[in-house]
């Protein structure tokens, strides 16, 4: 990478190279998925850490398909979860008897996709599935599992490629793991959940 890393990133976890190379990966084995006789497929992509990554993994699906947005908040501006997720957003496309494919940028506890995904339950659709680029296992709270995974990662706190800290480094074309703040022992991780 030529860029000198910003001073409170630590390390780059996935380089923008191997972020395209993984997406063309998801692009190609949904395209497998959802292939003819080509339903149209409904993208819903959760506001805003997935907009990299929604605009990267569509052009690499050669389908009929409709966007929308869905906004949850479950943050606020720090590294830990508040715990209950807020929709910010609703969707505006119809769903019911649709092939919805719900995209977000990461997988953390859960929270967030596990109400999302009760959200456009209620919509009924004929199909709902899931597509994260990130996957923390570690930090899970509710059993939720993604259809499709673009890397495990373990459980730190990362940025770029639509990621924020603090609404920073979302255009960063690869993912980094945040330093830690001055004076902490060891990298950002979130606190354990609680039981
Ligand atoms: P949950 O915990 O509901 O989290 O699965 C999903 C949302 O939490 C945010 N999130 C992160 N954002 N770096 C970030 O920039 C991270 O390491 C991280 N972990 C969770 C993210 O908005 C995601 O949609």
């Amino acid at each position: 990478m030529d860029e000198p890393l910003p001073e409170a990133l630590e390390r780059v976890l996935f380089t923008a190279a191997a972020i395209r190379e993984r997406v063309a990966e998801l692009g190609r084995q949904i395209c497998i998925d959802y292939a003819p006789p080509a339903r149209e497929l409904t993208v819903v992509a959760v506001l805003n850490g997935s907009i990299l990554f929604l605009a990267d993994l569509i052009r690499q699906l050669p389908l009929p398909l409709r966007v929308d947005f869905v906004g949850a908040s479950s943050y606020g501006s720090g590294t830990a979860s508040a715990g209950a997720v807020t929709l910010t957003r609703g969707i505006h496309l119809d769903l019911a008897g649709r092939d919805v494919l719900l995209i977000d940028d990461i997988l953390d506890t859960g929270l967030t996709l596990h109400a999302l995904g009760r959200e456009i339950a209620r919509a009924h659709p004929g199909s709902l599935r899931t597509c994260v680029l990130l996957d923390k296992p570690a930090r899970r709270r509710v059993p939720i599992q993604a259809d499709y995974v673009g890397f495990t990662i373990p459980d730190t706190f990362v940025v770029g490629y639509g990621l924020d800290y603090q609404e920073r480094y979302r255009n960063l074309p690869y993912i980094a793991v945040l330093r830690p703040p001055a004076g902490a022992a060891g990298p950002i991780t979130l606190p354990p959940a609680p039981a």
